[in-house]
């Protein structure tokens, strides 16, 4: 089987996967990242919206045989800095966003490369976010980003 070494969550990792297994699996099953969620499976949902090198992807979506070489993966499990939460996940608290929670490591994965890229979303921006959110949290998600963005 071959071996994968890549950053997760700013640690070096090596895995033995197959190629054809999607990252979302290896992270949960072989490293214990459970803040990924396993909704769609086929790139829709967005429950496993991680960053790759900085930009939001679906881990569902990329198998381990297409991992960029020396590929930087971040997860919920590594946003926070220093103990202190990204400004993000704070405004998802100070805006009691979550309802289950199945979809929120997701669409907090979403919005932190959003803002990125994007300091000062507009609504439009903000609705280019795909993650799909069953309890219908929409609302206080825009408000929490908003708050964070400080707009
Ligand atoms: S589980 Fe990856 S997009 Fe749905
Ligand atoms: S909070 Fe339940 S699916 Fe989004």
């Amino acid at each position: 089987m071959p071996t994968y070494d890549f950053t997760l969550n700013g640690q070096s990792v090596t895995v033995e996967a197959p190629a054809d297994m999607p990252l979302l699996w290896v992270l949960r099953d072989k490293l214990g990242i459970t803040g990924p969620k396993y909704g769609c499976g086929v790139g829709v949902c967005r429950a496993c919206t991680c960053h790759l090198d900085g930009a939001a992807f679906a881990a569902c979506q990329l198998n381990m045989g297409d991992l960029p070489p020396g590929a930087s993966v971040t997860t919920i499990e590594g946003l926070a800095t220093n103990g202190v939460l990204h400004p993000v996940q704070q405004a998802w608290i100070d805006c009691d966003v979550a309802q289950c929670g199945f979809c929120q490591a997701g669409q907090i994965m979403a919005a932190a490369a959003l803002l990125a890229s994007k300091p000062r979303p507009t609504d439009s921006d903000i609705d280019t976010i795909e993650n799909v959110c069953r309890c219908g949290s929409y609302f206080r998600i825009r408000q929490a980003i908003k708050k964070a963005a400080g707009v």
